[in-house]
């Protein structure tokens, strides 16, 4: 089974605040729900709390080590068990959702991902550690313009990237 995260950041690294994201960017959303729909989907569970439901043609594993229980998904207090259960059922590419102490975690593990790299600055509580692409092969990369209402910026520019870990 091959492992994946998948994760948008801003210029320092940054992914979240209060437990909430930092932009809204739609096109972005329906990327994520294609490259995700249909697969294993591990998250922790701040992340499930923020997300609030489970998401929709995703089987949701979400860690905690606590009491934690939620209809919908499935709650494992240690990750081998999560992948276990990803892999009993014959998945083929697990996604790592977040947040920042998921990623942390999971990074050793990962074979590939897929980052949104975001051009905005400013205030966060949670972030990405960065990541030394030294060792990762450039797969796919899309740059997207920012989306202006009137002299506000809507949705920030961005560029999707697709790196694999190098052998
Ligand atoms: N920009 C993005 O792409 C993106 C994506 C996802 C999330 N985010 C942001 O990230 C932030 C949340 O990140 P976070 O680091 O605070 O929380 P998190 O990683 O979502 O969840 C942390 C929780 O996961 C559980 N956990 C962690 N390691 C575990 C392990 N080894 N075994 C079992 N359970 C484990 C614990 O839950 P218990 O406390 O219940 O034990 C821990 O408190 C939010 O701001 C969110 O918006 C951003």
């Amino acid at each position: 089974m091959k492992i994946s995260m998948i994760v948008a950041y801003g210029k320092n690294w940054e992914i979240g605040l209060n437990n909430q994201m930092l932009w809204h960017i739609s096109e972005d959303f329906k990327n994520f729900k294609q490259i995700t729909s249909g697969h294993h989907i591990l998250m922790g569970r701040k992340t499930f709390e923020s997300i609030g439901k489970p998401l929709p043609n995703r089987t949701s594993l979400v860690l905690s080590r606590g009491e934690f229980e939620q209809e919908g998904v499935y709650t494992f207090n240690d990750i081998q068990k999560a992948l276990d259960f990803a892999r009993a059922n014959a998945e083929e590419e697990l996604f790592v959702i977040g947040g920042a102490n998921i990623y942390e975690t999971m990074f050793d593990y990962v074979d590939k991902m897929y980052l949104t790299e975001v051009d905005f600055e400013g205030q966060a509580d949670a972030f990405l550690k960065e990541i030394d692409f030294s060792s990762w092969d450039l797969l796919e990369q899309r740059e997207y313009e920012e989306i202006k209402e009137g002299d506000k910026v809507k949705s920030p520019a961005w560029k999707f990237k697709v790196y694999e870990k190098k052998d």
